[in-house]
């Protein structure tokens, strides 16, 4: 049903789940004994965040966090407004921040500058996806699935017009789907 739209996969359901375990491993290390607050920026990043945070070994709280950049949606003007902000006070937490993908960079620039604003301890970041090429603004991320090329890539998280976000492998979308011949 859904793969019918696919052009291909480009990193499938096991690499995913392969890449997980690894840096879930890693990430059991950095965090043991510091009870992180874990926030998932909402949408994308939800099935990266259910499937990372089964692979931490150690004591964790999880937040969930919306935002938007606003302006028309052809041109992004770089801002970014928050939609739901966190239950959770930060002060002195060590954040990861988990995302689906980082393209301008600007969702996380914003969140991380406003983590630090709040007084968080520390704040890291872990990406399933770096596509450095579409980078507007300076921030890495210290941990990263898999860099991507600038194509338009859905599934695992990622949507186009929402949907596809159900899809269990990162894919690229026909160019029919996007780009109608009318
Ligand atoms: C996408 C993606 C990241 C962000 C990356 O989210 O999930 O959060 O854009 O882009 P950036 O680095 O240029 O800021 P989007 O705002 O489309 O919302 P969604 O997660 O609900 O799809
Ligand atoms: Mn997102
Ligand atoms: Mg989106």
């Amino acid at each position: 049903m859904l793969e019918k739209d696919i052009e291909k996969v480009l990193i499938s359901r096991e690499e995913i789940s392969q890449r997980c375990a690894e840096l879930g491993a890693v990430l059991t290390e950095e965090y043991q004994g510091k009870n992180p607050l874990v926030i998932g920026v909402l949408t994308g990043a939800v099935p990266f965040m259910a499937d990372i945070i089964r692979e931490m070994d150690c004591q964790l709280e999880m937040d969930f966090m919306d935002v938007s950049s606003y302006g028309n949606a052809l041109v992004s003007s770089g801002e970014v407004k928050i939609i739901k902000d966190l239950d959770t006070n930060v002060e002195g937490r060590d954040i990861l921040v988990v995302e689906d993908i980082i393209d301008s960079g600007r969702t996380l620039a914003y969140l991380v500058d406003l983590f630090k604003y709040r007084k968080a301890n520390s704040v890291k970041i872990v990406t399933l996806l770096d596509k450095q090429e579409g980078r507007v603004v300076d921030i890495k991320a210290d941990y990263v699935g898999f860099d991507v090329p600038n194509e338009f890539v859905v599934g695992y998280g990622l949507d186009f017009m929402g949907h596809y976000r159900n899809l269990p492998y990162v894919g690229v979308l026909k160019p029919s789907i996007y780009k109608p011949i009318n």
